[in-house]
């Protein structure tokens, strides 16, 4: 970039709201790394506490301290890209350091240099491309946020139903509360992990009395072996702009972000151009297609830390503070950025608006099968001859997933476990692989579907190793707010690792359940409380192997 003087970058972002990441980013890319006297002047220019601002740049993966850092290569060794060789490619590669799964697990390994994202299996095969677009689908299965995602020229406006915001235009003839009622009647639930319903979550904000109100897009999409929205972002752009300017108009919102994760480069330029060409057609900015609402949109981007996904804590980290999860109550809903209400969605959640206007409420609600409203995207990776993200009814059974569209585990090999949630929901193995992708038939199983990341694993996987790989990352990724996670997730991958603990069975388990039982009941957020699935998972299904780790 050009080089711009501390004043202005400062300057550049100071009046914008959410200044504190954008102005780092340019800090960063000005001189590639993070330097003390920028951090100095970022201290002084948005007058911050240099003990603050230190404790904060220090905490995210992906601000470098060291010159030269930002251009240093970065390997994914999520678990898929660590089964594809990414130890062997790092090793290849001078003065490469690791990263945690950087969403790519349909096409890795990937690498990141400066804003660049190369991917390839071994050093001199290493390229950019393009995110792999979904297969398409059985004849029978009708699609609603991949139902045009396959369409020349999709992520443009002119491509994107030839330039028109037409669930918009409904929106607004119909009025906020006849389309918060389409809404709540579709029975679109969150598609980011905790599956609230969008309806209520929508008119929570809309009744709620203070302003401005803001949309939040989360497009962290942090968890290991989650890559849909990505996917959604690179080829429907417009699909995700226009959920979140009808939810702004059904809630009152005149403000948005989309909070996207750092190592996304690509999508940050596909949703720029996208936000372009929006606001010039007049489906953002002030006076939204002739009437009286405004809606102002910015994209942020985020600096690697998996616990920005957890909403409150990307809420603190788009204000400029630490990003340590909040005690709730309050919610978002009320109480969200600067403290004002706000709605948090994920990517898949918004994208699947319009066509929900397009099509209707019972249309959306028929597409599962019986009880269950509507499709999710499942981003399937691992052993089986085609990863990539698919679309199912819920309620669709897992194994039909794996074996038919996705062609299974390779010859001679059958699926050992699979992951839920990515890793958040720990193992699910032998007959409980019988379950249906819905919520109800996985927490029966003691798991959770979650943001729908599935990694698959044959029968020449070493389970101890996968679970303790899974450990580590949530010990990693543990913010250190509160002991029961900051500890506990530290433990087990001691535990897992085989390096400490008791060497006989019976009180290695009692430690393990009782970490993992403490963690579930004290830890302040969803990542203390779902790692202990992966070591109650690896008991339930591979007791000798656990016994093997343990007395071996
Ligand atoms: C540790 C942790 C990480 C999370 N990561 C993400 C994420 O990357 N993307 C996301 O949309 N939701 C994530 N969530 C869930 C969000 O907190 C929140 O529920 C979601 O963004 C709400 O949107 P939805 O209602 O459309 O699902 C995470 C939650 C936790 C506890
Ligand atoms: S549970 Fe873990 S990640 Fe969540 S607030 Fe506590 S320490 Fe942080």
């Amino acid at each position: 970039m050009a080089r711009f003087s501390n004043d202005d970058i400062i300057a550049r972002w100071k009046e914008e709201p959410a200044p504190l990441l954008p102005i780092l980013h340019d800090f960063h890319d000005r001189d590639g790394y993070l330097s003390e006297e920028a951090l100095q002047a970022v201290a002084k220019g948005l007058r911050i506490p240099i003990a603050d601002l230190f404790g904060t740049v220090t905490f995210y993966h992906h601000f470098s301290r060291k010159p030269g850092g930002l251009k240093a290569p970065r390997v994914c060794t999520g678990p898929i890209c660590k089964m594809k060789g990414a130890d062997a490619l790092m090793g290849a590669l001078e003065g490469a350091t690791a990263m945690p799964c950087s969403g790519r697990c349909d096409d890795p390994i990937p690498l990141l240099s400066g804003h660049d994202t190369l991917v390839g299996l071994s050093a001199d095969t290493l390229e950019q491309r393009a995110s792999p677009l979904p297969p398409p689908p059985p004849d029978w299965m009708e699609e609603c946020v991949f139902s045009d995602i396959r369409r020349p020229e999709r992520a443009t406006l002119e491509g994107y139903r030839h330039g028109e915001y037409e669930s918009l235009k409904t929106a607004i003839d119909l009025g906020p509360d006849r389309l918060l009622k389409l809404i709540a009647d579709s029975g679109l639930a969150g598609r980011g992990g905790a599956g609230f319903p969008t309806g209520v979550k929508w008119k929570a904000v809309a009744d709620a009395p203070r302003s401005p109100k803001t949309i939040v897009c989360n497009a962290d999409e942090g968890e290991p072996g989650c890559f849909k929205d990505r996917c959604i972002m690179d080829h429907d752009p417009h699909a995700v702009l226009e959920g979140m300017v009808v939810a702004a108009y059904a809630t009152g919102a005149t403000r948005g972000f989309i909070y996207l994760r750092y190592e996304y480069p690509e999508t940050e330029k596909i949703l720029a151009q996208a936000v372009s060409d929006a606001t010039k057609a007049g489906f953002l900015g002030p006076e939204i297609l002739g009437t009286d609402f405004t809606f102002k949109l910015y994209i942020r981007r985020g600096a690697g830390a998996y616990i920005c996904g957890e909403e409150t804590s990307l809420l603190n980290s788009l204000e400029g503070a630490h990003p340590f999860p909040r005690n709730r109550p309050p919610y978002p809903v009320t109480h969200g950025f600067e403290n004002l209400p706000t709605v948090v969605n994920n990517v898949e959640t918004l994208a699947s608006v319009p066509p929900i206007i397009r099509m209707g409420a019972d249309w959306y609600r028929g597409l599962g099968r019986g009880e269950q409203a509507g499709t999710k995207i499942i981003s399937l990776s691992g052993d089986v001859a085609r990863p990539a993200n698919y679309e199912v009814p819920l309620g669709f059974p897992l194994r039909e997933l794996i074996n038919e569209w996705a062609g299974g585990p390779g010859d001679g090999r059958s699926v050992q476990a699979v992951t839920m949630a990515g890793l958040s929901g720990g193992f699910l193995a032998g007959d409980d692989l019988k379950v249906t992708l819905d919520e109800p038939s996985i927490r029966s199983k003691n798991s959770f579907l979650g943001a729908g990341g599935i990694m698959v694993f044959d029968d020449t996987r070493d389970m101890v190793e996968v679970a303790h790989q899974a450990m580590e990352f949530f010990a990693d990724e543990s913010c250190g707010k509160c002991f029961p996670c900051r500890i506990g997730t530290q433990r087990l991958t001691e535990r897992l690792a085989g390096k400490a603990g008791p060497k006989e069975l019976g009180p290695w388990i009692d430690e393990v359940v009782d970490v993992g039982r403490t963690m579930i009941e004290t830890s302040a957020c969803g990542l203390g409380m779902a790692a202990p699935l992966i070591t109650t998972s690896l008991l339930k299904y591979f007791p000798e192997r656990v016994s093997d780790h343990v007395t071996g």
